[in-house]
């Protein structure tokens, strides 16, 4: 007789409900396939009365998570949020029960502690649909390339800020307006700055990262950039020299020092990862045997995270249903690289784009407070048009490789000079 497994959903929201759905609906193709019969036996929520577009028995609702933790093999954590969601957690580890969650933000600020937690009770936690929605990036690092060193990952992980960026590139608007209109439109919540200000994605970032180099890197280390900054102006111009304006993830090892950062960036319009656009993701990861690797498709939605959610769920199932707890590894720390690079010490490429007079010698000047700090101007582009008020006229360098602080030194330099009006703005610049 196929074996039932029960899985206990805490939290009936968008997730929640999408993997109720997708287990109901799909479990039939899920049983052919593994011979399991995984049944959603609990479905914990403060509010069990709202309806979530999926039906299931009334017994199975229930507004004590805790009691419906005890009553099942599986924990599926899909409350969100780092407070009760972490009490949550913890009690279904030390209850022995293996744990899928969705929650990046727990997982970034506190993974340490759980994935402690639950080696000491003999569980694992998977966490597939907290990295890029749907996309099996977890498992792709933690199996599919087990057998490399990674030496970058590259990744486009916040369907929001895609989405803004996409729309500033194909309308010429600006970033209040296209993200105001994306709030109307549900594209980007009332409360933007999780996703705009880049920390989305620095979740994110701090757990392929920890995956990658086997250590805990939690988000204090992480350099963050949103987007706010990056205005119709700079995607054109970065479109006239062959680059598209992403906010990018960059993790990359070399020489035992790891850099993980995550800002608006210039990538070459002409790769794979430069033409992914609107809401959709895209991870590209580099190992020494494999080579290049990209991993794409929907970060965010219900039915998307669900797909992940449930493959875990499956993997779980596995498990339990042939007694290895170990047979998808635990997050395993083993720290490989104990030097992060400090974002002053990167060597990369600069966008550089000013407001400065019009008048003789001031490219002199920037000039030489560039190559004071050993930095060399690969292009620089004057337009003939003035703003009309001021008569000043934008430039915009693009750099040869420097050092941040060489570049940071230089435009303080730049940015004291009479004639340059305003703060330089400045872009890196990742040849892919
Ligand atoms: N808000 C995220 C996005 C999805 O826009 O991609 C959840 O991490």
């Amino acid at each position: 007789m196929t074996k039932e497994i029960k899985v206990g959903i805490i939290g009936f929201g968008t997730v929640g409900a999408g993997v109720a759905e997708n287990l109901i609906n799909n479990g039939e193709v899920i049983e052919k396939r593994t011979g399991l019969k995984i049944i959603v036996s609990k479905i914990a929520d403060l509010d069990i009365t709202t309806d979530r577009g999926v039906t299931v028995a009334a017994d199975v609702l229930t507004t004590d998570a805790y009691k419906a933790m005890e009553e099942v093999d599986i924990v599926a954590e899909l409350v969100g949020g780092t407070t009760i969601a972490k009490d949550f957690t913890l009690a279904a580890l030390k209850l022995g029960k293996p744990v899928v969650t969705a929650n990046k933000a727990l997982l970034a600020e506190y993974g340490e502690e759980l994935f402690s937690v639950a080696e000491e009770n003999g569980v694992n936690i998977y966490y597939e649909a907290s990295v890029a929605g749907g996309i099996p990036i977890i498992k792709g690092l933690r199996e599919g390339l087990v057998s490399n060193r990674i030496e970058r990952v590259y990744g486009i992980m916040n369907g929001t800020c895609n989405y803004i960026l996409t729309r500033m590139e194909n309308e010429g608007l600006d970033f209040e307006p296209i993200l105001k209109d994306a709030q109307e439109l549900g594209y980007a919540e009332a409360e933007p700055s999780l996703d705009v200000d880049g920390f989305d994605t620095a979740h994110k970032t701090a757990i392929l990262a920890s995956l990658a180099y086997g250590e805990w890197f939690g988000m204090d280390p992480i350099y963050v950039e949103g987007i706010r900054d990056v205005s119709v102006m700079d995607i054109e111009f970065a479109k006239e020299l062959g680059y598209k304006i992403k906010l990018l993830a960059i993790i990359k090892e070399a020489n035992g020092e790891v850099e993980v950062r995550v800002h608006p960036t210039l990538i070459p319009s002409n790769t794979m990862l430069g033409n992914i656009s609107d809401v959709f993701n895209g991870v590209m990861v580099t190992g020494d045997t494999v080579d290049d690797t990209l991993f794409y498709g929907r970060g965010a939605g219900r039915e998307a995270t669900a797909s992940a959610v449930v493959a875990d769920i499956v993997d779980v199932a596995l498990n339990l249903q042939y007694g290895s707890h170990r047979r998808v590894p635990a997050f395993k720390l083993n720290p490989q690289y104990n030097k992060l690079k400090n974002i002053d010490d990167i060597e990369t490429r600069y966008y550089l784009r000013l407001q400065v007079a019009d008048k003789v010698g001031v490219v002199a000047q920037l000039s030489k407070a560039l190559g004071e700090n050993n930095i060399s101007i690969s292009s620089i582009v004057q337009k003939e048009t003035k703003d009309e008020e001021s008569g000043n006229v934008s430039l915009k360098i693009i750099t040869h490789k420097a050092i941040e602080k060489e570049l940071k030194a230089a435009v303080s330099k730049i940015e004291s000079l009479a004639d340059v009006c305003d703060k330089v703005k400045i872009f890196r610049i990742e040849d892919i």
